[in-house]
């Protein structure tokens, strides 16, 4: 008898959940979808079976091109494009999540840091959108750099007053990623299996990976191993730029890496609560902005990380990486005068 009332809640359950996977309407906006990331974002976002309507926005035109080619898979989310500024409060009406993807690649020779004037303007045109058009939206930004662009959008959107710090990320699951397949290839096992939080900010000084909070926790790297591995996640970025010859940044990882991100923040419209790694508000590390494994839920961020048991190199890098995300979390704010009163700090 028990046992039968007790089947019958969890099929009904799962027949609940089923329903709203089926049901719910979950809308997703990718903003700069025609360039070398958004194009490979929005080919993984149509197998999302979360989403079900993905709006692709590029100022050019041959977004349509893409919608039309989306739409010849057959299943996954509808497809609709938009281009021009007309096009672009449509694009991101009645969006639970948008994603901006708009940006310059970095440079031959050029850090992050150097790119905060180059695609500033094209984050500061979406957060007027979001503030007339969908304050309530979740945010999430890869543009570089990311360690500036997040605190610049925030101040934005402050002015605006459309600003919720539970709702604005920068995506930082590249890290997470490259330092997920460096650590499995050093281990030589399936890295699928492997966490490793990485904390700080995302630029070659600010990375950190914690190989001491690796699991599971049967693995070990030796110290050298660490200090080895984390110099390669933190260049990773800019081999690929070289190895490109400077005609783009790296966009197959990226593009993965905002996939998988997306992956789990469609899953909290449906009531999970997620873990994703991300560049947000965060005053725990003597910064007003801090990257690490945050929790979100339906309502957006419910907690940051916190606290971290350290090896001794990663305090060190930690207490090195501090101050850099601090000036650079003021050059965002600064560039907000810069571009908003047209003052020359
Ligand atoms: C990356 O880490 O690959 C990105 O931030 C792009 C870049 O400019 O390096």
């Amino acid at each position: 008898m028990i046992t039968r009332k007790l089947s019958s809640v969890i099929f009904s359950k799962r027949l609940y959940y089923i329903n709203k996977v089926q049901f719910k309407y979950i809308q997703v906006s990718v903003i700069g979808a025609a360039n070398g990331i958004g194009r490979n974002v929005a080919l993984l976002l149509k197998q999302n079976r979360f989403i079900t309507k993905l709006n692709l926005y590029d100022d050019d035109d041959r977004v349509l091109g893409m919608e039309l080619e989306l739409r010849q898979i057959p299943g996954g989310p509808v497809i609709s494009s938009f281009s021009g500024d007309a096009f672009l409060s449509p694009a991101i009406r009645y969006s639970h999540l948008v994603l901006m993807l708009t940006r310059m690649p970095r440079k031959l020779g050029y850090t992050r840091e150097q790119m905060l004037a180059t695609n500033a303007l094209a984050v500061q045109r979406i957060c007027r959108a979001l503030a007339y058009e969908n304050p309530d939206a979740f945010f999430a930004i890869s543009s570089n750099p990311i360690n500036s662009i997040v605190s610049f959008a925030s101040k934005l959107l402050q002015n605006y007053n459309a600003y919720n710090k539970h709702k604005i990320f920068g995506i930082t699951h590249i890290d997470t990623a490259r330092t997920r397949a460096l650590l499995g290839k050093t281990l030589n096992i399936n890295p699928r299996h492997l966490h490793v939080p990485v904390i700080g900010g995302h630029s070659d000084e600010t990375i950190i990976p914690l190989f001491s909070n690796l699991l599971p926790s049967h693995y070990h790297i030796k110290e050298h191993q660490a200090e080895a591995l984390t110099r390669l996640v933190r260049k990773s970025g800019t081999e690929v730029l070289n190895l490109k010859q400077g005609s783009d940044s790296a966009t197959l990882a990226m593009a993965w890496s905002i996939n998988e991100f997306v992956e789990k923040i469609s899953e909290v419209f449906y009531g999970s609560y997620v873990i994703v790694n991300s560049f947000t508000a965060n005053p725990y590390f003597g910064t007003k902005f801090f990257s690490g494994p945050t929790k979100v839920s339906e309502c957006g961020i419910f907690e940051t990380c916190s606290n971290f048991v350290m090896s001794e190199y990663e305090c060190h890098l930690l207490s090195q990486a501090v101050p850099l995300i601090n000036r650079d979390i003021a050059r965002g704010e600064e560039h907000v005068q810069v571009i908003e009163e047209g003052r020359n700090l």
